[in-house]
């Protein structure tokens, strides 16, 4: 199926590795022109080069953006070189494992500029352009903590959910303009992440019997979700989160 984004451009963040390089990798596979970000410049690089070497459109802009200066550079950067971005996607690394009862100061406000801020941050700054073009797809990868608490995971449940908040009433502001609003929600995903969260590799293996589809998510097929929100067809989904969890998670909706 054509997706109809060919020769859009696209800002994804925490593009190097995991569920933000497939998605990265995913778009440029359309003819979208996608500007990679991430913070370790080599890493970026690699990955820029790997999109490139199978024949797409990609560059890389280094920044940590879980700090406002380092979105502005980011966005401004993208702006000169390249133009606003129509289709974005925010990601980064989740924020550590904790238990609610040990939250401190200092790790809430970590996870907040972490995974919450970027999303309104990038969100608000790409909107303006979206409005003119009257088209723009934005897109949070979240988790499926936000169907289902995690434990251990206090700060992806609250931050995820706040997310979630912000994204549906910003969907619900800016529908008029063409611009939709959404989130993917990874279950299980074989990436970096998830060997930060389980060190042991039986432990995971066990876990993964758990999941309905007896098996962890591959990146590619969370950013499928992804790239079909940023898609022509999916104008007229918006303020949704979609779940790819292998029917891991057990409520109704
Ligand atoms: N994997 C799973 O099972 C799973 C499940 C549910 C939700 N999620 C969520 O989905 C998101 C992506 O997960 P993943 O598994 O793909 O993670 P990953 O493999 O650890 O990749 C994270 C990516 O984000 C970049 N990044 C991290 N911190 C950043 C920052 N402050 N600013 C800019 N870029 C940053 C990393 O590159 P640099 O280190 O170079 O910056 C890397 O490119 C995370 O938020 C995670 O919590 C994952």
């Amino acid at each position: 199926m054509d997706l109809k984004i060919a020769r859009k451009t696209a800002l994804v963040t925490g593009a190097s590795k995991g569920i933000g390089f497939a998605v990265a990798k995913g778009l440029a596979a359309e003819g979208v022109r996608v500007i990679m970000s991430s913070r370790n410049e080599l890493n970026l690089q690699k990955a820029v080069d790997d999109i490139r070497l199978a024949g797409f459109e990609a560059f890389g802009i280094a920044a940590d953006i879980s700090k406002l200066s380092e979105i502005d550079r980011l966005f401004d950067l993208t702006k000169q070189r390249f133009t606003e971005p129509e289709i974005l996607l925010v990601n980064a690394g989740g924020p550590p494992k904790a238990r609610a009862q040990d939250l401190d100061e200092e790790l809430t406000k970590l996870a907040y500029e972490l995974s919450l801020m970027p999303s309104i941050r990038l969100a608000n700054k790409a909107i303006g352009a979206m409005k003119e073009r009257n088209w723009g797809r934005i897109i949070n990868i979240t988790s499926i903590s936000v169907k289902e608490p995690v434990a251990n995971l206090a700060l992806s449940n609250s931050f995820r959910a706040a997310v979630t908040g912000f994204a549906k009433t910003l969907a619900s502001e800016v529908a008029q303009y063409g611009i939709t609003v959404n989130n993917v929600a990874p279950g299980y995903t074989a990436t970096e992440r998830l060997m930060e969260l389980f060190t042991d590799k039986q432990a995971l293996a066990d876990f993964s019997q758990t999941i309905p589809a007896k098996r962890l998510a591959t990146a590619e097929e969370v950013a499928a979700a992804a790239v079909f929100l940023a898609s022509e067809q999916a104008a007229y989904i918006t303020g949704q989160t979609l779940l790819v969890d292998g029917g891991m998670a057990k409520g109704l909706l």
